[in-house]
């Protein structure tokens, strides 16, 4: 350890390296458990690590039950702040309790059991709270899915889990646009192959979704004819959700979460990283669809006992730059979670903050960002305006929570700007280069984490295995790969500078390139094409599609690319962003025939490049050049 660091910092860590079986055993007992853990971690089926494999426990009832059982059923577990709707309501620990033991019932009343799927396709809502902590409450799995999504994203993630049910809602709304839901549900359903036998709609009073009779039920008249159900007895090792997310190919990876991992992990990190006690209010402003919302708007705020705000709005336009100060004055936030995307979006509508003057955030104390790297532009533009710590720190949606982080709870380190400060407790990590060598401090390579992972982190991907050992475990043998590269500085300060992979990061969500090349592939005038990630001022990345089109397409050039950008809209969904393509007559490529993405993504972004040597035509890159150029990319950024 450097000589920065904080001493309850430094002792945490190294117990949690050195004996990570006691460290984590004394962490666990701020858990209720049925059956206090012996065995700890076990690791005899590496790279699974599995903790606390004997114990038993249930997520549900350590969100909500325990808090009520000690005496606090009266305070505040949910804050719902929707000014998309002009909503706001509050709901007790009893109320949040008794709503989920009920759709609980439901579930149960509808054949749901231990270890069935029920994917949840729903806006931000108290209600997808509620059927994601009533599926904990009975050991049922949950899928949540991003509304952002179309159609056959969902489709995939059904054939996928298979669930036995589907909860859904009439519509989500998006500023002032109102997204009807089923027609996307209907589809998704009629593409895959499983057909879940019933959906559950929450109607919503902006749109009501019509049903179809046999297969659909309405949220309330089930709930209405339900009666509460307890929690069950869980295995540690028992999944709690699958969570999807961005692979290198179009099929989306199944991240699987366990029980007592994860309720262990996030219960000590709302303390030790976010610096938050019982009863305060924490806010993370993400969507309950990405891993951010899964582990900080629901279960780690709750396990922890603190109130939670779910916000149905967007940090600009809902209804101005001041949104997010008006939310953390209200409700006095302590801690507050973003992306770094978001604080962009204020710079820009409002550069002074000047509707920051109208709010008191005297309760509010630390900012923190994640999702992507925070720029210092934005770190210091948000220091100074809120003059209070603004903390980055790294995570995935594999680990759950952070990787590197400044741990506020055990003493806030020094802040150095672009880096998410030092690894967190239970991460070992390493920069590695080929055959596992390990490189010095300052060397840019691949950031790996030394097994076991810690608690709380993904223990396999749904249905696949070999997939799950592959991707992560299999180039360096003893290591977990983050597939982000990076350095480690002299003082042990964590830099993340890339990933390693074609997965992109635009506004905080991560996207796969790969994914959107397959999807303009399928275009019948396309003969090939490629997708980079370009640097956008507000969204970090944005991704532009290069085609080069089959001989004799008898279209026009632009309707072609409108086209392609409908068909990644159509199948990938909005939040893909995907809006800029051209058309070129080849792309460049190595003699072995590989496309120099990274090039064109450094030429696109006005980066120094080194022509590789095994390029197979130069020239290629001159036409390229002058294309990003014409859509304002490459030499009309400088
Ligand atoms: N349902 C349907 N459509 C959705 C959606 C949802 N749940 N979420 C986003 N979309 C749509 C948007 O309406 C937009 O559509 P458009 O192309 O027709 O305008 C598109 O998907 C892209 O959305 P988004 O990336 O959110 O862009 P935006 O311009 O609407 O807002 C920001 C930009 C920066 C304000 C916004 O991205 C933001 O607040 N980001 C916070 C980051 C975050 O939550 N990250 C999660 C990890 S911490
Ligand atoms: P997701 O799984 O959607 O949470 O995306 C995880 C990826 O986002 C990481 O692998 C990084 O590439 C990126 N990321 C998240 N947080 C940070 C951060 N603080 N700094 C740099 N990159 C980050």
């Amino acid at each position: 350890m450097s000589a920065i660091g904080s001493d309850a910092f430094e002792k945490a860590y190294d117990l949690s390296l050195s004996d990570p079986s006691r460290f984590w055993d004394s962490v666990a007992k701020e858990i209720t458990w049925y059956k206090s853990p012996r065995k700890i971690l076990d690791t005899s089926d590496a790279p699974h690590g599995r903790w606390f494999v004997d114990g038993e426990l249930n997520t549900c009832y350590n969100a909500l039950d325990r808090h009520i059982e000690v005496g606090r059923g009266e305070q505040t577990a949910l804050i719902y702040d929707s000014p998309v709707t002009s909503t706001k309501k509050k709901y007790s620990f009893l109320e949040l309790r008794d709503q989920t033991a009920l759709f609980a019932g439901v579930l149960t009343k509808f054949g749901v059991e231990k270890g069935d799927r029920v994917i949840i396709y729903m806006p931000m809502v108290p209600e997808t709270l509620i059927a994601m902590l009533a599926c904990a409450r009975i050991g049922a799995i949950h899928g949540v899915v991003f509304g952002g999504f179309a159609s056959n994203e969902l489709a995939v993630r059904i054939d996928d889990a298979k669930p036995k049910l589907v909860v859904s809602a009439s519509c989500g709304i998006e500023v002032d646009r109102i997204i009807p839901y089923m027609p996307l549900l209907n589809n998704a359903i009629e593409l895959a192959e499983h057909k879940p036998p019933s959906v559950i709609v929450f109607q919503r009073d902006e749109l009501e979704a019509e049903l179809s009779s046999g297969r659909d039920w309405d949220w309330e008249a089930v709930m209405a004819r339900a009666d509460p159900v307890d929690c069950v007895r869980l295995k540690s090792t028992d999944p709690l959700y699958i969570l999807y997310t961005s692979g290198t190919t179009g099929v989306p990876k199944g991240v699987v979460r366990d029980n007592g991992g994860h309720a262990v992990a996030l219960n000590w990190t709302m303390k030790a990283i976010y610096d938050v006690e019982v009863g305060d209010v924490f806010w993370a402003a993400s969507d309950v669809g990405w891993v951010v919302g899964h582990s900080y708007i629901v279960y780690g705020p709750l396990l922890k006992g603190c109130a939670t705000v779910l916000f149905e709005g967007k940090p600009i336009g809902t209804p101005d730059a001041g949104a997010f100060w008006r939310v953390i004055s209200e409700y006095k936030v302590k801690s507050f979670f973003t992306a770094p995307t978001a604080f962009r979006a204020i710079k820009k509508e409002d550069p002074d903050a000047s509707l920051l003057r109208s709010y008191d955030l005297n309760d509010f104390k630390i900012l923190f960002l994640a999702g992507e790297r925070t720029d210092p532009d934005t770190l210091r533009w948000a220091e100074e305006k809120l003059e209070k710590p603004v903390v980055d720190h790294w995570w995935q949606t594999e680990t759950g929570w952070s990787i590197a982080a400044n741990c506020a709870g055990l003493g806030l380190l020094p802040i150095k700007p672009g880096s998410p400060t030092k690894p967190a407790p239970g991460w070992r990590l390493d920069v590695l280069i080929e055959k596992c060598e390990s490189l010095p401090s300052g060397k840019v390579g691949a950031l790996c984490g030394k097994l076991p992972m810690p608690p709380g982190s993904m223990v396999t991907l749904w249905n696949a295995p070999q997939r799950f050992f592959e991707s992560y475990f299999a180039e360096f043998p003893g290591y977990y790969k983050t597939a982000d590269a990076g350095f480690i500085d002299q003082d042990g300060y964590v830099f993340v500078m890339s990933r390693t992979d074609d997965i992109i990061n635009v506004a905080g969500h991560r996207l796969s390139t790969g994914g959107m090349e397959e999807v303009l592939a399928s275009h019948p005038d396309v003969a090939e094409c490629a997708v980079i990630g370009v640097a956008d001022q507000i969204k970090g990345q944005l991704p532009v599609g290069l085609l080069v089109l089959k001989t004799g397409a008898g279209k026009k050039v632009f309707e072609i690319i409108e086209e392609c950008v409908q068909l990644v809209r159509d199948r990938i969904g909005p939040v893909a962003a995907f809006k800029k393509a051209a058309v070129v007559s080849c792309l460049p490529k190595t003699r072995s025939g590989k496309i120099l993405r990274g090039t064109m993504q450094k030429i696109a972004d006005n980066e120094e490049f080194r022509l590789p040597a095994t390029i197979e035509d130069p020239e290629t890159l001159k036409e390229i050049d002058e294309v990003l150029t014409q859509m304002g990319l490459s030499k009309a950024r400088k």
